[in-house]
């Protein structure tokens, strides 16, 4: 059979343009959403009159059958056949005899495509999300296990104040927290139905496109076809918040090959999720946060290649919108290996809790609070501040910590200090007193974690 377009033709494509413009190579991707698309369409059809329902269910038959085809890997795809709609249609034409010719009627691949894609996204969103929540509790469960377990805060990178480990992973959670409202959010706008738009204007057929989003699960349908067949922001806004995921998984993974590098040695990654070195022995290099790191570029890319794609595009179908499809593929399928890595990854570390409060007797993150001591005893924030940073001058110049220095030493600096100065000192106390909502004291932490639970419905 020749081209289901061939008619107005009167030579053969050329062999590279048939190659150039055929997408069936990563289109194929939606054979079961084209197929469910087709399935929904032709009861619709059938429903409306427009084709007898005797040819409708024929159709839905012979397109059963090629899922079935497709399910158990037997369909040999073709080139010639350009994409997965013409794909499948020859394909049903072949099996079925000409009364397969009837499935496109008042349908044109422009609204078709756009159709599959939605539903690509619906599914693959709703499995992201999932993705998203196995990542919430794993951080859940090393949270859990470190209320009480201290680890420098850091601001520039600089040792600032002490928190709990448990508040350094649960800022984590509440990022992926946002991430899967994006997500759902997102879904109302994956929830319009583009079929019925035909090429651009519509048809003039008495479909009734309700029905049809009924039958597919769709809240509504486009109420403009120029608009439904040539917008993708239903995708921009995935490869958006994909990015922002990927962002997340990127800052978290940094800290991982920071935190188990032999300078920290704060966390030790299972065996299991690191690789050596073909040269050094003792190498275990954290590869796998390495490359989430590094998968973050191309999602960045697939956003910025979409932006680009579709910035200067008149209405309504140009065939440059079969761009969207690589990309948008590629950040799924980029999200799903990245989330499915790091749950079990963050599960299975070791977390050094030894190492971690060891580091904070060695600075001077205790130094707000002497601050904030003075205060309390009367004296103005900024000449509080002042005093103490002379005593933290004083201190490294005499290579001892806060806590290292005499009684008689801090009454040098100031007769407000008394003995409590200590307590006030120790790093627990310090944690302990950050006792805001959504601060760092065990108990606030124990709250958010709690919270996280209910966000799991835990
Ligand atoms: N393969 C095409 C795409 O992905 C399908 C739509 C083609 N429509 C057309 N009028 N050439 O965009």
């Amino acid at each position: 059979m020749s081209k289901l377009w061939g008619g107005r033709f009167t030579k053969e494509t050329n062999k590279l343009v048939e190659e150039f413009t055929a997408s069936i190579s990563f289109d194929q991707k939606l054979a079961k959403e084209d197929i469910a698309g087709s399935m929904a369409h032709v009861q619709m059809l059938g429903e409306c009159g427009i084709i007898p329902v005797e040819d409708a269910e024929k159709i839905k038959a012979g397109l059963l059958g090629i899922k079935k085809m497709v399910d158990n890997n037997e369909v040999e795809f073709l080139v010639e056949d350009e994409d997965i709609h013409m794909n499948i249609e020859k394909l049903l034409i072949e099996k079925i005899g000409p009364v397969g010719g009837k499935l496109h009627t008042g349908r044109s691949r422009n609204d078709q495509v756009a159709t599959d894609m939605h539903l690509y996204l619906r599914t693959k969103t709703t499995e992201l999300i999932k993705l998203l929540e196995d990542v919430q509790g794993s951080l859940l469960v090393q949270a859990k296990e470190n209320v009480n377990t201290l680890i420098p805060g850091y601001t520039h990178l600089q040792r600032a104040q002490p928190v709990s480990f448990a508040h350094h992973l649960m800022a984590y959670f509440w990022m992926f927290e946002r991430d899967k409202e994006r997500l759902i959010d997102s879904l109302k706008r994956v929830n319009w139905l583009p079929l019925g738009s035909g090429a651009l204007a519509g048809t003039t057929f008495p479909i009734n496109r309700e029905r049809v989003a009924e039958i597919l699960g769709f809240e509504t349908v486009y109420p403009n076809s120029m608009d439904a067949v040539s917008d993708r922001d239903f995708i921009l806004e995935f490869l958006s918040i994909g990015s922002i995921i990927m962002t997340h998984i990127s800052r978290l993974s940094e800290e991982l090959v920071i935190w188990s590098s032999q300078e920290f040695q704060f966390v030790e990654l299972d065996d299991s999720f690191c690789t050596g070195s073909s040269i050094m022995p003792q190498k275990k290099n954290p590869d796998v946060p390495e490359l989430l790191r590094g998968k973050t570029g191309r999602t960045f890319g697939n956003l910025i290649g979409l932006l680009t794609v579709l910035k200067g595009l008149p209405l309504a179908y140009n065939k440059d919108l079969q761009e969207d499809k690589e990309g948008m593929f590629d950040t799924v399928e980029t999200l799903e290996g990245s989330l499915m890595l790091l749950a079990p990854m963050i599960e299975t570390m070791t977390v050094n809790k030894d190492i971690m409060r060891k580091a904070i007797n060695n600075d001077f993150s205790n130094a707000t609070d002497i601050a904030d001591y003075l205060v309390r005893k009367g004296l103005p924030f900024r000449e509080a501040h002042e005093v103490i940073g002379k005593i933290v001058l004083y201190a490294i110049q005499n290579q001892k910590f806060l806590l290292d220095l005499s009684f008689e030493e801090y009454q040098e600096f100031s007769s407000l200090f008394e003995e409590d100065i200590y307590e006030v000192l120790s790093p627990e106390h310090v944690v302990a007193v950050r006792n805001s909502f959504g601060g760092t004291s065990p108990e606030q932490v124990i709250k958010q974690i709690e919270l996280g639970e209910g966000k799991l419905g835990k």
